[in-house]
């Protein structure tokens, strides 16, 4: 037998670009006609007349709560902020110059510890794990935040909603009112995102019946990377980079004729508009303006001009104008990405959720493009 080249019959789709993977009922994304779709319910009304914690339920229990469900439900959430302090006292272990990030994926696992119930995938018990980990997310960035400046801890605040108290932990005092609804909109807007990156490992974990705080992991750990969740963190930092107003035109030119990708720009699916951009947009400006400091949001705008001359395809992503937008309300940069993880747990947990209820594994195949039919020649011989 002479080595081979092998060849499959059936091509692989780079990135799995438009793929369908499986069926859900809990997004829906027209990418042509730039709707997103929660529910049912289209995002632009979420934005306009929805809160974080309504969201939550909607992605988790499928359909929007009445008064008394939503109040029950925002209380049980709000309960469930407080963190064990001997997973604070595991935090002042940590080195102090690890990334929130790293530190958010490593103590959702670590909540595990704590969970008699961890391996169970039984509904009731991973819904309970759920709403835990939602509810506990913000504690922990909040609280690596301060420990890592030699700070103490600011204990959560069942009285407020989840938007104000993290701001308020963060910043050590009650947010201004608009910075909060500021935040409660940028939850809101990245809960979910159909069968992105993050959201199929999630699924891919849940598949084999691993527990929800594997699957969770997994997903914190896909959403850290750049070309995800990551961007909204490289974004501010290419701004600062850039530095002023007059040294944009000059530092997009450079870095496209390099082949860089400009943080923020571009989708998978959406080539005309992403629409929670323009939202985004429209708030980061409210938030500068109160702020009386329109700097970045003005070097965004410059960017967004500049590659709408270029390209007809490559328009800012939800990530872009949301790091002018965090950045202006105060949020320390390397928060970005854990604060993405705080929205986009709802609809991580209610993939899991769905994954669970209707199980098979995901397990695709490659198309394989390696040798074939080699001869095995002993070590001595080669
Ligand atoms: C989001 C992203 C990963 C989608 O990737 P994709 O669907 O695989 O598209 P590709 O990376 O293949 O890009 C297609 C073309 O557009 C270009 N392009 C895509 N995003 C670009 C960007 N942000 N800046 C400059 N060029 C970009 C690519 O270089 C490629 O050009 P080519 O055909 O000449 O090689 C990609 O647009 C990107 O890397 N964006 C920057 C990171 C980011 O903001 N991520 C957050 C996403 S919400």
């Amino acid at each position: 037998m002479s080595e081979t080249q092998t060849q499959n019959t059936q091509q692989a789709q780079a990135g799995l670009q438009d793929l369908i993977a499986s069926n859900s009922s809990i997004c829906y994304i027209d990418g042509p006609n730039c709707h997103l779709v929660y529910r049912g319910y289209q995002i632009e009304d979420l934005a306009q007349h929805s809160h974080f914690e309504e969201v939550v339920y909607l992605l988790l229990f499928g359909k929007m709560p009445n008064q008394k469900e939503l109040q029950q439900f925002s209380n049980e959430l709000a309960s469930d902020r407080t963190v064990p302090d001997s997973v604070l006292k595991l935090l002042k272990a940590f080195p102090k110059k690890a990334h929130p990030m790293a530190v958010l994926r490593t103590m959702i696992s670590i909540l595990s510890f704590y969970d008699k119930e961890d391996n169970s995938v039984a509904y009731e018990e991973n819904f309970k794990k759920a709403m835990s980990i939602i509810a506990k997310a913000g504690t922990i960035i909040a609280a690596w935040d301060r420990i890592r400046q030699g700070k103490k801890p600011i204990a959560p605040d069942p009285k407020l909603t989840y938007a104000e108290d993290f701001l308020r932990m963060v910043l050590g005092k009650k947010p201004d009112e608009l910075y909060a609804k500021s935040l409660d909109l940028y939850l809101i807007l990245l809960a979910d995102h159909e069968f992105n990156a993050s959201t199929f490992a999630c699924r891919v974990t849940g598949s084999t019946l691993s527990d929800y705080y594997s699957a969770i992991t997994s997903a914190v750990g896909v959403l850290k990377g750049p070309l995800h969740g990551g961007a909204n963190e490289q974004v501010i930092k290419m701004i600062m980079e850039i530095g002023d107003k007059d040294k944009v035109q000059d530092y997009i030119e450079k870095a496209l004729a390099n082949k860089k990708k400009i943080m923020g720009f571009g989708h998978r699916v959406y080539k005309v508009k992403d629409p929670r951009s323009p939202i985004l947009k429209d708030m980061a400006r409210e938030v500068s303006e109160k702020k009386e400091d329109l700097k970045i949001f003005r070097m965004s705008e410059q960017i967004e001009s500049l590659l709408a001359e270029r390209y007809k395809n490559l328009p800012p992503n939800v990530d872009f104008y949301s790091a002018s937008l965090l950045y202006n309300i105060g949020i320390p940069t390397d928060l970005f990405t854990p604060i993405f993880v705080m929205s986009r747990l709802a609809g991580w947990s209610a993939h899991y959720l769905e994954q669970i209820s209707d199980n098979r594994l995901i397990r695709p195949r490659a198309n394989y493009t390696g040798l074939s039919n080699l001869v095995y020649t002993p070590i001595q011989q080669r």
